[in-house]
Order: structure tokens, then sequence, then C-alpha cells
């Protein structure tokens, strides 16, 4: 256990302390706790990062090892700093025969347009398996928010809607963190080596 003074400063807010003490006692071992724990924690901090897992085990008591395994397990846990916004775009059948593969594309394409301009946009793009409401294909989320029937048009026209808002808290949170390495990201080398 670290000594009181050598203890480093808690890198998570109270609230986020108060909803990992609560979600402990609602499981009956700490292993079964650490799903939603990790959720949690990407919900404030936008990724998980090495030093989030140190935390979660010197002040909750969570092993390193059993949350590092659940971690790399799961690809739903972001393991680096992400872009303010995700844009997810359904690529599964309904979606995919009405074209998302051309929306993928034209968001992909007016990412790479910028970066090559060095205006990076604060968006990265993936393709899902489908959200469950395939007769508005194509779909697509922009973080939490779900849009129906988005062709290419339509997510560009997204994209720059949300290029104009107030970045996300979270994504304050993962750009304070790596200003605070240099600018620069390191992948995280597996914890406790
Ligand atoms: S196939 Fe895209 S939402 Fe179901």
């Amino acid at each position: 256990m670290s000594h009181p003074e050598t203890r480093p400063a808690s890198r998570f807010s109270p609230k986020l302390k108060e909803t990992i003490t609560s979600l402990l006692g609602r499981y009956e071992t700490k292993r079964s706790s650490i799903l939603p724990i990790l959720h949690a924690v990407q919900d404030e901090r936008d990724w998980i990062s090495p030093e989030d897992v140190q935390e979660l085990e010197r002040d909750f008591g969570l092993s390193v090892v059993d949350v590092t395994e659940v971690l790399t397990f799961y690809t739903m846990y972001r393991k680096s700093p992400p872009k303010p916004y995700r844009l997810e775009v359904c690529g599964s059948i309904s979606c995919w025969l009405l074209g998302s593969d051309d929306t993928l594309r034209a968001a992909a394409e007016k990412i790479a347009a910028a970066q090559a301009e060095g205006r990076p946009l604060p968006f990265e793009v993936h393709r899902v398996e489908c959200l469950g409401v395939c007769g508005y294909a194509p779909v697509a989320l922009v973080n939490k928010d779900r849009y129906l029937n988005v062709t290419p048009a339509e997510a560009l026209r997204l994209m720059d809607d949300y290029a104009k808002r107030p970045l996300p808290e979270a994504a304050k949170v993962a750009a304070a963190d790596l200003a605070a390495r240099g600018g620069k990201y390191e992948p995280p080398a597996p914890v406790g080596q």
C-alpha cells in the first residue's frame, strides 16, 4: 500500500469514485464488477489508461491482472486516446444493401482530405454490426447519438455539425491527459511490468 504522503493524486472525479464504490457494492465479487466499472471510467475519461487501471487497484482493490484481462479481451474498451467523436456506421446486411459502404467511404475520405490539408477533424470512423433498427438503414451513431437513413451526404452534414460543437467533457479529459504526456501517445505497456 502507498504511503499517504507519496500517494499519487486521484485521476477520477468524486462522482466517478462514488459510482465505482456503488458498483462494487452491487456485485458479490470485485471481479464481477469490472465490466460496468470500466464503462464508467471510459465514460468519464474517454479511454482507459494504465494509470487508470493502477488507480482501480490502489484505491478500489481491483486486481490489475483481472482488470487488464477484461480490458484487453473486449474491443469496446478504448486502450488509446480516441478522437472526440466516434462515427460508427452499421455494416450489417440491411445497411450494407442500402449503401452503408458509401457512407463509410464518404466519411473516411473527408477525414483523410482534411488531414492532408493539415486540419485534422475530431472524428474517427468505424464499421459496426447491426444497431437494431434495420428498417431505417443505413444507421449510424455519433458517440451515443443515433441517426437513421444516413446517406453519404447526411454523414458529411453530421460531421460538419458536430465539428462546430463544444468538445464533449470526456474528450477534454483525454486531451488534457495527452497534453500531460507531452502530446505524444505511447501505446500502454502491460500494466505491472
Ligand atoms: S442492419 Fe444496420 S441496423 Fe440492422
